[in-house]
């Protein structure tokens, strides 16, 4: 979703000076009597006001309230920009004041892009609360410091705004409600079973959504359904207005409904990084340690350069113990305006470990084993079924049909340190899948330089996850201008 946001704020500056010809249409209460409150609806870039009737008119069926509708469009280049939402949100009070609507019980509802400008928007306005559909407070803005309450509502198959971004920010959530146990109810983060991106809204989506988007897999009005309990249970918390209690219940337990989906997620995302160490690394290197691994303690540390270049792996010996000491740098996509459609997963791990004879001879003092056939492919192997293991069912079976799995090429070779850590980890998504190549350094332990190093480009078992759980469900690369 916000790959659009470069382009609406290059388009913003053509909005200066043109008349703000946004609007908004109403669809009045279907309930005759109750509390009042109003969802004021702002769309996803490219996307009409009206593709949001459907979604509006759920939320309406949910609620015993007297649930007021109000859809913003026609935005310049119909897509909702900072400079034109004030005018929208203005003409949408006007309009249901003058339709009848009592009190000022204002809900904002932003799918997409529109979510990206919504909240800053929206913590200097009427409106009292506010809902992401498809969407996310961006980095830097923290739930807890939001002064509105906010739900976070996801498809567990949005294409456009992975769960895996989502799952940082339910995340957050779960630190927030560990300190202060009702942030559950003033900013729910939770997720729809088997429904994708534009099932928020109705009817044709624009390319690009299409292009990224993943098969759903329950109807548009199963979809619709279930974004009207969420977003009406919210309502009834946030306004203490109906059954509260069977409102929280159901966001307590539509919380714990979506941790199935984001836990297996978050467990593996803690491998790349727990702390200042590298599980992953740990167990990277306790695989190539094979027999002797129940003699080793291995540590890691996740260092920054220089540190990492500097440093080397080492063994160290206290009374009976055998240690080693390993060293691992984190790569990521460089992403500096939080955009989902960039993989949440590191792009590299580049680990320092020790090789099999090396650890033999630390060990034994016995120089050949001739039993060092270890590669950096296999612990890519090893990343791709844990990750597979760690997925849920549905992810599994989904991963399995999709046909563009992960391909492992044998490691590139090299026996010099700087070809190896300017060499990044082959990660290259065709059609037919993800191909993964590894860069290896594994030097003998007759050498001057370097002896018994081992030194791989690993993949990340989070991005494999992340591949198996988004990336591979799609049926061919995404292409276009956001595309590769
Ligand atoms: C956008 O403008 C058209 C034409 O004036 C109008 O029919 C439609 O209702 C407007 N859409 C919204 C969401 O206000």
């Amino acid at each position: 979703m916000t790959s659009l946001l470069l382009l609406a704020a290059m388009f913003s500056a053509l909005f200066i000076g043109q008349s703000l010809a946004v609007t908004s249409c109403i669809i009045p209460p279907i309930r005759s009597s109750g509390p009042e409150a109003a969802v004021i609806f702002v769309p996803g870039a490219s996307i009409d006001g009206k593709a949001y009737e459907e979604t509006g008119r759920a939320i309406q069926a949910a609620t015993n309230i007297r649930l007021w509708v109000a859809l913003t469009g026609n935005y310049t280049l119909n897509t909702p920009n900072p400079l034109q939402l004030p005018a929208a949100m203005r003409g949408a009070f006007d309009k249901l004041q003058k339709a009848g609507m009592k009190g000022e019980n204002y809900v904002g509802v932003a799918h997409s892009l529109g979510g990206v400008f919504l909240p800053s928007y929206a913590k200097d306005s009427p409106l009292k609360a506010v809902v992401l559909l498809g969407s996310y407070l961006t980095s830097g803005n923290s739930l807890s410091g939001y002064p509105k309450p906010i739900l976070t509502l996801s498809g567990e198959l949005d294409g456009q705004t992975r769960i895996t971004r989502i799952a940082l920010t339910y995340k957050e959530l779960v630190n927030d409600i560990s300190k202060t146990p009702s942030a559950l109810y003033r900013t729910p983060v939770l997720n729809i079973k088997g429904s994708n991106h534009a099932q928020f809204a109705s009817g044709p989506m624009p390319g690009i959504v299409a292009r990224y988007d993943l098969k759903p897999e329950i109807s548009d009005a199963e979809a619709h359904q279930e974004i009207g309990e969420h977003v009406s249970n919210f309502i009834s918390v946030t306004f203490n207005l109906c059954k509260v209690d069977q409102a929280k219940a159901a966001i307590s337990g539509a919380f714990t409904d979506a941790g199935t989906r984001f836990q297996p997620l978050l467990s593996v995302k803690a491998m790349d990084k727990t702390g200042d160490s590298s599980p992953w690394s740990v167990r990277a290197q306790k695989e190539v340690a094979a027999d002797l691994q129940e003699q080793l303690t291995v540590k890691n540390k996740v260092a920054s350069n220089p540190a990492f270049t500097i440093n080397k792996p080492e063994f160290s010996r206290s009374g009976d113990k055998v240690s080693v000491k390993t060293y691992t740098l984190i790569d990521y996509a460089r992403n500096p305006i939080d955009v989902s459609t960039i993989p949440e997963s590191p792009t590299e791990l580049s680990v320092k470990l020790k090789s099999y004879d090396a650890i033999h001879l630390f060990l034994t003092g016995d120089r050949s084993t001739g039993q060092d056939d270890s590669t950096c492919k296999q612990l890519n192997e090893l990343a791709v079924s844990i990750a597979f293991d760690a997925s849920t069912p549905d992810a599994k079976r989904r991963y399995q049909a999709s046909n563009r799995p992960i391909i492992l090429a044998d490691d590139i070779c090299t026996d010099n340190g700087f070809s190896w850590s300017t060499q990044p980890l082959k990660l290259v998504e065709k059609d037919d899948g993800l191909h993964v190549q590894s860069v290896a350094m594994k030097v003998s332990t007759r050498s001057i330089l370097f002896p018994g190093v081992f030194y791989c480009k690993l993949l990340s078992p989070y991005r494999a996850m992340e591949w198996m759980n988004v990336d591979s469900l799609r049926e061919e690369a995404p292409r276009g201008l956001f595309g590769k």
